[in-house]
């Protein structure tokens, strides 16, 4: 991949209300992997893209306030990915998990050699990071959220107008991302007592936010 084959990134447009980091562990980096075996060679992407789906998808439409970026940190900087699927501005982005793993798999594949940020297809913003910098980063923002099995119920909790949250993959947080969360001392919120699928949780967590005050309003707070 060379700058000249990739698009580059689109200007930062206005701030979706709904942010959405999963840390993701076991993906191979450089997306030499087959669609056919995504709960296998693929570590876990099936997981990770239905929890995409579900985080962008509605029945015939799209979440278009709502940003998921994905920490895919399976390999040691330069080489771990953050890719961004931005609900405003993504395109090819169908509901089965298959075609939406294709969409990643893609930007992998084609920011193998190029770390800058760049749009590997329209909404999808594949870029190098340091993943505990990057996850250290979201967290430090307002509206931050840490969505864990052990956290306040969630129906405690009253929405900031723009809520960034971070869930884990099947593996859960590493220890070092598990630090980061608890230096950031931020709300932890459990969505029920049940340990559930990462893309369940997301389900619920949207359902949340949808039925709070104007929580059907598509777009940004900007
Ligand atoms: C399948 S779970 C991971 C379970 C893993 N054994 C662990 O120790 O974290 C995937 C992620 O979904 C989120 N999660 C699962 N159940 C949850 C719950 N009841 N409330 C809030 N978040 C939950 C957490 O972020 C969790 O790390």
């Amino acid at each position: 991949m060379t700058a000249a084959t990739g698009s580059a990134a689109p200007p930062a447009a206005s701030t979706p209300a709904r942010q959405l980091l999963i840390l993701a562990h076991r993906v191979p980096l450089d997306g030499a992997f087959t669609l056919n075996d995504l709960a296998g060679g693929a570590g876990r992407l099936d997981e990770i893209a239905r929890a995409v789906s579900t985080a962008l998808t509605l029945s015939h439409d799209l979440r278009r306030d709502t940003e998921v970026a994905i920490l895919v940190a399976s390999a040691p900087p330069p080489a771990a990915r953050r890719i961004r699927v931005i609900g405003a501005q993504v395109r090819f982005l169908n509901p089965d998990e298959r075609s939406t793993a294709a969409l990643l798999k893609n930007a992998l594949i084609r920011s193998a050699h190029f770390p800058h940020p760049f749009a590997s297809s329209p909404g999808v913003v594949i870029e190098a990071v340091d993943p505990l910098a990057a996850l250290k980063g979201f967290v430090a923002q307002p509206g931050a959220v840490w969505l864990d099995e052990a956290g306040t119920p969630l129906e405690d909790w009253t929405p900031p107008p723009v809520v960034r949250a971070v869930v884990a993959d099947p593996s859960g947080p590493t220890d070092a991302e598990r630090e980061v969360l608890r230096a950031a001392r931020l709300p932890t919120l459990s969505v029920g007592p049940r340990s559930l699928r990462t893309s369940q949780v997301i389900d619920i967590f949207h359902n949340r936010l949808d039925r709070a005050p104007g929580g059907t309003r598509s777009g940004s707070p900007d």
